[in-house]
């Protein structure tokens, strides 16, 4: 094995396995140079990721993605500095096929290696889009199995404002979609499902008003200083959609309503999340809001927290490939923290709860 040579800058090689999508990119000192994503569809049969099934296609697909991401970039072995690999949060067995790649690779080459939270990449991944979203920013992510919202005073600083106590924004959309009979992954669905509606009923692309949906955890007797006062709960609100469905059902009546009650659950989620990041930027006088993960592709969520923020805030939102679990957004991460002195052991192991770096 070579000595592990400092980072001096130049190419990471990023690597991206926590879920379901595989993912290699190469991103430097400008920015990225290439991104390659391979989104499993072998789950959609069975309406949800297979552990299993991602860990095995992981493992199938990262050399290709590997080498498709350097053959774009135009870099040989010799051109990479550095790798960064997402550690975790995820699938345990998914992100022992990435973080093995990958400590694999950056021992045979000495290459230092970074393992990367992947919420904390969903912050950088927006950030290669927009050059001011950088600190001090109001950082909101969503995805399938996180939804936080946080205070970043500088790139590793972070103090945690507000999370959801049960489901994920994005696991709700998830859990509605099945329940009304739309095909996993439920996110996307449920947003088409809701273009049909406001285009049906003449509504510029809000809800359908016609199902009266919770706000959970959203009042106007909440105080800055309660935990509930940015704190998140999508459970009830998937629970009182299922218990519409249910109604509807009996009467025969849901597949004529699905539309209408997927904008009034989607018009829901994004009413909640748009109210605390607007506390958030009052309370903090942090104007920059930067969003992030898979939910960050819904067009409403974006359209709602730019109407809600007005002008007392930027929005950075990050376009769809960004959004998407990607492994730019993790060489990335791992650029930052290279160049800080960090490296991580070649003793790096996978954690499926991986506490969010830097937190005061
Ligand atoms: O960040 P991500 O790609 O993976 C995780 O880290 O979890 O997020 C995936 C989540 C899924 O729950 C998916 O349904 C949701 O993002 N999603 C959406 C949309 N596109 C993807 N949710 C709402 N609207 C969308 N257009
Ligand atoms: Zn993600």
């Amino acid at each position: 094995m070579a000595p592990v040579a400092a980072f001096k800058g130049g190419p990471i090689l990023g690597i991206e396995t926590s879920c379901d999508e595989t993912s290699a990119a190469v991103v430097d000192e400008d920015g990225i140079r290439s991104l390659a994503i391979a989104s499993q569809d072998a789950h959609a049969a069975f309406g949800g990721v297979v552990p299993e099934i991602a860990a095995r296609e992981h493992i199938r697909s990262l050399d290709a993605m590997v080498r498709h991401a350097m053959r774009e970039a135009e870099v040989g072995h010799a051109d990479i500095a550095g790798v960064g690999v997402t550690a975790g949060p995820g699938l345990v067995g998914a992100l022992l096929a990435g973080v093995n790649w990958a400590k694999a690779y950056a021992f045979a080459r000495g290459l230092p290696l970074l393992g990367v939270h992947h919420m904390e990449g969903h912050l950088f991944g927006t950030a290669l889009e927009h050059e001011s979203a950088q600190p001090p920013f109001i950082g909101l992510l969503v995805s399938g199995g996180h939804t936080l919202l946080l205070q970043a005073r500088a790139w590793g600083s972070y103090r945690l404002l507000g999370q959801t106590r049960d489901d994920a924004a994005g696991e709700a959309f998830d859990k509605v979609a099945r329940r009304l009979g739309l095909p996993y992954p439920g996110g996307p669905q449920i947003q088409r499902a809701a273009e049909r509606s406001a285009a049906a009923r003449g509504t510029a692309g809000g809800a359908a008003g016609r199902f009266r949906l919770p706000r959970p955890m959203l009042s106007r007797r909440d105080l800055p200083g309660d935990p509930a006062y940015y704190d998140m709960s999508f459970s009830g609100l998937k629970t009182a959609v299922a218990r519409i469905a249910g109604q509807l059902e009996e009467e025969g009546a849901l597949a004529d309503a699905v539309d209408d009650l997927a904008a009034d659950f989607q018009e829901a989620v994004v009413d909640v999340l748009a109210e605390k990041t607007r506390r958030a930027v009052e309370q903090t006088g942090c104007r920059r809001v930067v969003l992030g993960g898979g939910v960050a592709r819904n067009s409403r969520l974006r359209e709602g927290l730019a109407e809600r923020l007005g002008s007392s805030g930027e929005l950075y939102a990050p376009s769809p490939r960004l959004a998407t679990d990607n492994a730019a957004m993790i060489a990335a991460a791992a650029r930052f923290r290279l160049a800080r002195g960090e490296r991580s052991p070649w003793s790096l192991n996978a954690e499926a709860a991986l506490a969010f770096p830097g937190l005061a």
